[in-house]
């Protein structure tokens, strides 16, 4: 667990992750009242660690796994009172910490120590990326790049990642259009999520007669209003990845619209509305013989700032109504507001999918949709997938941290 530092070549003391932690500073003064741990650095800055804190985050065998750098020991085995009986600051630059009554002594990995300074505001970074809202006029096209370099090149990856998280989508150009590139490229981030439709499921022209078992009107070739896709799940998949494999036909433009976007305008302008998408709930239902997956919720999820976190507009698997009585027109009046608002040409980004094309959205932001298309000419094959959310932040993190370790 001990790690070398690029920059100084000095060995740190071990940390309670697999992360890297620069140390761009170092610990010049200590000092500790027994309950409470003074840290002076080198730039003047001075830090507070509670005992317990720095006892519960100990990265030594007792306190952490050696392999799993998980917790090994329980909550109840943490001294009721511990007591940080000296300090010092070590000849590397690592901060030796002495509990009492174990008699233990602990050494601090300098960068970890300041990374993690909660006494001068520090809060958790969890690698979430600020959304930049957009219409068709900020944002003509999906943020575009590189398919092959983002699949072969880390940083290159990162890039498009980042985006993602910023405007909900992106578009990878030149990925080779075969029947798995979608899934190679999606296990480039992370875990593929299975659904009704299954692991990888394709949105093709097909022949008349196969279309009677079709389970979604996104099997036939007619418009899709702008929509995320499953509203019907506890869980409305995080992601979608749309990979165009072939497209001959006329018509079936792409139609993106950020949901968040739709959102602000209704908060902005018309306080009934945004109370009838933000509070009244839908109840979506999926329609199969085979499933029966229900959910309720209102169009536009608020989170605990009161601001939109998720849009559920699976408006074409909506079951009946079933609210408050003095609601009913109120919940339709906000659902007309939002969809037209959703699907007029302010909002809308359209372009033609060309083979090869790899779109990357947050299913629970960005609506997706397309114009008609005539199936009596050509064919039209799109791959897709759901993932989600976390799956990106997760890869962001991890390829952050792997981009730090790197020297120079
Ligand atoms: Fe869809």
């Amino acid at each position: 667990m001990t790690g070398t530092d690029a920059l100084s070549g000095r060995n740190w003391p071990p940390t309670p992750d697999f992360d890297t932690w620069p140390v761009e500073h170092l610990p010049v003064e200590a000092g500790t009242d027994g309950r409470i741990v003074t840290v002076a650095w080198d730039d003047g800055r001075i830090s507070r660690y509670h005992a317990i804190w720095l006892r519960d985050n100990a990265a030594d065998p007792a306190t952490h796994s050696p392999a799993t750098r998980e917790q090994v020991g329980h909550p109840w085995d943490l001294p009721e009172d511990p007591v940080a009986s000296s300090v010092a600051v070590a000849a590397n630059g690592s901060l030796d910490v002495t509990f009492m009554p174990e008699g233990r002594t602990v050494a601090y990995h300098p960068g970890w120590l300041r990374a993690l300074d909660y006494s001068n505001g520090r809060r958790d970074d969890l690698g979430e990326i600020a959304p930049t809202c957009w219409d068709r006029r900020r944002l003509e096209a999906p943020p575009t790049f590189d398919g092959p370099a983002c699949l072969d090149r880390d940083g290159a990856l990162l890039e498009a990642l980042e985006a993602l998280m910023e405007y909900g989508i992106v578009r990878l150009r030149d990925v080779p259009a075969d029947e798995t590139a979608v899934q190679r490229a999606a296990e480039r981030i992370g875990t593929i999520r299975n659904s009704n439709f299954g692991f990888l499921f394709d949105v093709k022209t097909a022949p008349a007669e196969s279309r009677k078992a079709a389970d979604s009107n996104a099997y036939f070739s007619g418009a899709l209003a702008p929509h995320t896709d499953l509203a019907t799940r506890e869980y409305e998949p995080g992601l979608q990845l749309l990979h165009c494999l072939r497209n001959t036909t006329r018509g079936g433009r792409a139609i993106y619209v950020d949901g968040f976007a739709v959102a602000d305008e209704l908060r902005r302008t018309d306080a009934g509305l945004w109370r009838a998408v933000t509070q009244i709930e839908w109840t979506f239902t999926n329609r199969s013989p085979a499933t029966d997956y229900r959910w309720r919720a209102p169009l536009v999820v608020l989170d605990g700032n009161g601001d939109p976190c998720e849009i559920r507009a699976t408006t074409f698997l909506r079951g009946p109504l079933n609210v408050d009585f003095g609601d009913v027109e109120a919940a339709y009046a906000g659902l007309r507001a939002f969809q037209t608002l959703a699907a007029s040409a302010r909002f809308g980004m359209t372009f033609d999918y060309t083979p090869g094309d790899l779109v990357i959205f947050d299913n629970r932001r960005v609506l997706h949709g397309r114009t008609a298309f005539d199936d009596a000419v050509g064919e039209r094959a799109l791959k897709g997938c759901y993932m989600e959310r976390e799956e990106v932040l997760s890869r962001i993190r991890v390829l952050r941290r792997a981009l730090r370790a790197k020297p120079g």
